[in-house]
């Protein structure tokens, strides 16, 4: 199949009528959306992600007029949290109707949801008149993409268009709520930090450790990864790594490793941690590209977006955490 880059949001929206996948720009990274509704168009973003079957889909809206049709049961707080951060990247886990096929669902009784911010996604979702079920528009297990281009570099000749819709601004995956009998919980930290999560929902749990039941809400531990050894862990860690082989290094701004890295990548000069985020995945694309042996990545502060580049970095590195810290 020939794979086109472009920003035809009429042909996109013709092609997902036709029951096609076509990748697509969000504020938080790119997409790869078919009909939500379809369970065979929804099928054609697993074959060409290589995903499996148990890891479920969120579906996406244009606005909040027609998600009754889509979930019932939405708990006060899930309302509050939608009247805040809606559209932006905050995906809430809620009980589905039977509009929502299983498969885009994973069987389960809940589907996320979310209303994205991008404007070319907004005209998109307008256009087709049904939800876009969409997960980033990667290899599964590898690391999300953040422009038409990252997403050309894995899924070429396995979808028919990709709509550029420029860098991503967030660059790091929606933030997942859910509201289980426990309580709310926050199943994945991702483009809305948690503090600004909890000015709504003080006493919310953070669960984010589900690769025991992968079918659970959540992520896999392995996750984000680039094709060569990836290491985690503070500059003292880190150095101890390197045995002689050259590295790409990734850091907020300067590093004490900055002088021996053979690529380093200061995400912001400014130590600003929205700004690292928008260009943390880039980074990381670019880092496996580099000549370098392997790629290390400096632990950022544990406070607002930090907190999801850590996680990410940790995933993304997991493979490698036998010899890391
Ligand atoms: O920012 C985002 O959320 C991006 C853009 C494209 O919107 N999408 C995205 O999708 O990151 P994906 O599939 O890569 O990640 C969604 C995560 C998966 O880890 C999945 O396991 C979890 O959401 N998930 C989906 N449905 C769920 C459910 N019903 N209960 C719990 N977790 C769910
Ligand atoms: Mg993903």
């Amino acid at each position: 199949m020939n794979t086109l880059i472009g920003n035809d949001i009429s042909l996109a929206a013709e092609l997902l009528k036709q029951g096609e996948a076509v990748a697509i720009p969000t504020e938080t990274v790119y997409g790869l959306a078919a009909n939500a509704t379809n369970p065979q168009a929804v099928a054609k973003i697993f074959a060409a992600k290589e995903r499996p079957f148990f890891d479920p889909l969120i579906i996406h809206l244009p606005s909040t007029d027609h998600l009754l049709e889509y979930v019932m049961d939405i708990p006060e707080q899930a309302e509050s949290l939608m009247g805040i951060f809606w559209p932006g990247p905050l995906t809430l886990v809620l009980n589905k109707t039977s509009v929502i096929p299983d498969i885009v669902s994973s069987g389960l009784d809940t589907v996320g949801v979310r209303i994205p911010s991008h404007p070319m996604m907004l005209e998109l979702l307008q256009k087709c008149q049904f939800p876009l079920a969409a997960p980033s528009a990667n290899l599964f297990g590898r690391t999300s993409p953040t422009s038409a281009n990252h997403v050309m570099d894995q899924l070429n000749g396995r979808i028919p268009y990709i709509v550029d819709g420029g860098q991503c601004l967030v660059g790091l995956e929606s933030t997942i709520v859910g509201f289980p009998k426990e309580g709310a919980t926050i199943y994945r930290l991702g483009g809305i930090p948690l503090e600004e999560i909890q000015s709504v929902v003080p006493n919310i749990r953070i669960d984010t450790h589900s690769s025991s039941n992968p079918s659970a809400p959540g992520m896999l531990t392995a996750h984000y990864a680039a094709t060569k050894p990836t290491y985690f862990g503070n500059a003292e860690m880190l150095k101890n790594q390197i045995k002689n082989r050259s590295f790409s290094l990734i850091s907020l701004s300067e590093s004490s490793l900055g002088d021996r890295a053979e690529h380093h990548l200061q995400l912001s000069r400014e130590a600003n941690l929205n700004d690292a985020a928008s260009r943390f995945f880039h980074a990381l694309h670019e880092a496996n590209h580099a000549h370098t042996e392997i790629i290390l990545i400096e632990e950022f502060p544990d406070e607002g977006l930090g907190r999801a580049m850590n996680d990410r970095a940790r995933r993304a590195s997991s493979r490698d955490r036998d010899q890391t810290v």
